[in-house]
């Protein structure tokens, strides 16, 4: 097991400070006193089948009740069983019916600055529409629909849509590659994507529709592209017979129709995350456990109000827009802000004059964009009136205390409590947050689990660990918002998040908890990277690596970046080929081209041969040390000399 954050832990070990919530604020909250938290959390860790039971019939809509709240058979679980919902209607259909139908669900602003509105009920309209169109496209309950688009209100209509007959999404982030694309249609079976012809990004077009096209020829099960025209007048190759516009197709669609009742246990959607292996996985989670979660963490966890604007900057292509965009939000009859581009664009203000412009209360992002801001300089804050805030959120990453306290101080204006919200993809929802009307806040923190949230730190045994003693992070009951199951992949779910400590599910992290119960994530145990705020497998770069034709071998690791958290640091060993910076361009442009630029390493070195243990393994640990370092220029000597090391210690050992 690798301690990988060590330089994390290093600055979070001292921290001290407490910041509690303002009188003011805790007389509103939603969750307004530690007694009301403690009896939450004991009825769902004591009478868990009682607390969900009365949890799903009060806070989803039933076209059938359940008979069976919880069916726990390790490690697969059923929730709410026998009974039947919809996730759109749940997100659509209710607050109509509960008369929010004119409340303002999305506020969307375009890279270029256009705006739009859209109410609830405008929002069902859209939806309808799309649904009629998926319908008239021959798609049906189960079938699998991969959705590449830029953040517009259409990217959320179609996943609604897809959610109103019983299709699966799979929201791939348009920021990856055709590879990407076509590697994910195949192993979701997907029948039809959904694009657009562009996106902005910096003041760019990045042109969707060719990366698709690139995609579909190698992605035999799909059968129809539906194409939304994002950009007026920009040339879009279209298929006859098999791609689509938008404009065409949804807009002529009936304003109504009815969601289908569907199983609790129907998924709902897949999502593609990097594990440890180079196959990335999809992340199946289902309709009512999954919907109930979203929406109670996120009543909980932001403390949310009527009249609230706001605005979580993830894109829907990650979970973080999942469950805190579409399911968690709009469950919740909750007024989101979405936004297309880039946070600098125009200018290193965009983020503040969107805050300021929309009178933006809650703001939830990432550590990646807030150390970002910090190096961009405060002139571009100080420019803008952020009084309307009142609450902060973090997610992706552990965000250093020195973060921490700019976000506090300089865009809170240190009145505003930050909720620092610990979570996965494969937990659907946040685990463990502050609340930010009781919890006092430690910089670093993400302080304490929510209610039906049983958390364990462990070593490989199994045996609980003491105070401020790091281990295995690990759930010891299950939860709605869980996981299902890997696509595909029974085995893969079983040996990944269940083989290591019997009966408690794996969550691959590192933590420890201190002396008043609060949680320090530490990083993986795994070969997962972290790169602002998204995860990535070495392996998974390794193999793009490999895949060139001048690369013999690749290892890559992590090392520290100043703005994304973690960085990419490969090493190489090349034939046929020179060690330049010709072949260094190309090897990175390569990664690019296989998963995305997001996967492009920072460094690439060249070097003769990888250190490796007696049994053939790459001494991961000592490139991360050397990664780290000064050393950047690419020299191949020493990490020959390190090599060299590396073998005597191995010799040692
Ligand atoms: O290592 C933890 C880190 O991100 C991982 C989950 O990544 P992903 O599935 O992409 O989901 C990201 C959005 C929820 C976790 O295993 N992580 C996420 N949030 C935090 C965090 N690490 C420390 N503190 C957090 N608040």
């Amino acid at each position: 097991m690798s301690q990988t954050s060590s330089g994390h832990l290093d600055h979070v070990l001292n921290e001290e400070r407490l910041f509690p919530p303002s009188a003011e604020f805790t007389q509103q909250a939603v969750i307004g006193s530690r007694e009301q938290y403690e009896d939450l959390y004991r009825r769902a860790a004591e009478t868990p089948d009682e607390f969900w039971g009365a949890e799903a019939r009060e806070h989803l809509h039933w076209f059938q009740p359940f008979e069976q709240v919880c069916n726990w058979n390790t490690p697969h679980v059923e929730w709410f069983v026998g009974g039947k919902t919809n996730a759109s209607y749940n997100c659509l259909d209710l607050q109509i019916a509960s008369g929010h139908g004119d409340r303002v669900a999305l506020i969307w602003e375009g890279e270029p600055g256009e705006q739009r509105k859209l109410t609830y009920n405008d929002l069902h309209r859209e939806v309808c529409r799309a649904a009629g169109a998926l319908r008239q496209l021959g798609i049906t309950q189960g079938d699998v629909v991969s959705i590449y688009m830029p953040m517009t209100p259409e990217l959320v209509v179609s996943m609604l849509a897809c959610a109103r007959i019983g299709a699966i999404h799979s929201v791939i982030f348009a920021g990856f590659s055709s590879e990407a694309i076509a590697d994910r249609n195949n192993d979701a079976q997907a029948k039809l994507v959904i694009t657009a012809n562009g996106l902005y990004r910096r003041g760019k077009i990045l042109p969707l529709k060719e990366t698709v096209d690139e995609a579909l020829e190698k992605s035999p099960s799909v059968k129809n592209c539906l194409v939304l025209r994002r950009i007026a007048d920009q040339p879009t190759p279209m298929t006859e017979g098999r791609d689509l516009w938008w404009d065409e197709l949804v807009e002529t669609q009936s304003d109504d129709m009815p969601a289908e009742p569907l199983d609790s246990e129907t998924p709902l959607f897949i999502l593609y995350t990097s594990g440890s292996t180079g196959k990335p996985k999809g992340i199946l989670h289902t309709t009512a456990g999954y919907n109930l979660w979203a929406k109670r963490t996120f009543q909980w966890v932001f403390d949310h109000r009527p009249n609230d604007v706001y605005w979580c900057t993830a894109d829907c292509g990650w979970i973080t827009g999942h469950s805190y965009v579409v399911y968690g939000p709009l469950a919740a009859g909750a007024t989101c802000l979405i936004y297309e581009g880039a946070p600098n664009q125009p200018g290193p203000d965009r983020f503040w004059d969107i805050v300021e412009r929309h009178g933006v209360t809650i703001l939830y992002t990432a550590p990646t964009a807030v150390r970002a801001f910090i190096s961009w300089g405060d002139e571009h804050v100080d420019k803008h009136d952020l009084s309307t805030l009142r609450l902060l959120g973090s997610v992706g990453e552990g965000i250093n205390p020195k973060a921490w306290m700019w976000y506090r101080e300089k865009i809170g204006g240190g009145r505003c409590p930050i909720v620092d919200t610990w979570w996965q993809t494969e937990t659907g929802g946040i685990m463990m947050s502050p609340l930010p009307g009781i919890t006092a806040t430690k910089p670093g923190s993400c302080t304490q689990p929510l209610p039906g949230v049983i958390p364990k730190v462990v070593d490989e045994s199994g045996h609980e660990m003491g105070v401020d003693e790091g281990g295995m992070l690990c759930i010891a009951q299950p939860w709605p918002g869980m996981l299902r199951g890997i696509w595909g992949d029974e085995q893969r779910y079983v040996e990944q998040y269940w083989s290591t400590v019997p009966g408690m599910y794996l969550t691959g992290d590192n933590a420890r908890c201190d002396k008043d119960g609060y949680y320090w994530i530490m990083g993986r145990i795994d070969d997962v990277i972290n790169v602002a705020g998204h995860r990535l497998s070495t392996i998974e770069v390794e193999s793009a690596l490999v895949s060139h034709p001048s690369v013999c071998e690749a290892a890559v690791v992590g090392r520290p970046h100043e703005i994304k958290g973690q960085g990419i640091a490969a090493f190489v060993t090349i034939r046929d080929a020179e060690p330049d910076e010709k072949l260094r361009d190309a090897l990175r442009q390569h990664v690019r081209k296989e998963i995305g630029a997001l996967a492009q390493p920072d460094d690439v070195r060249f070097t003769a041969s990888l250190p490796k243990t007696r049994s053939g393994k790459i001494m991961r640990r000592l490139l991360r040390d050397i990664a780290a370092g000064e050393e950047t220029s690419g020299d191949t000597s020493t990490l020959e000399d390190y090599s060299v090391i590396a073998k005597l210690r191995n010799d040692e050992e």
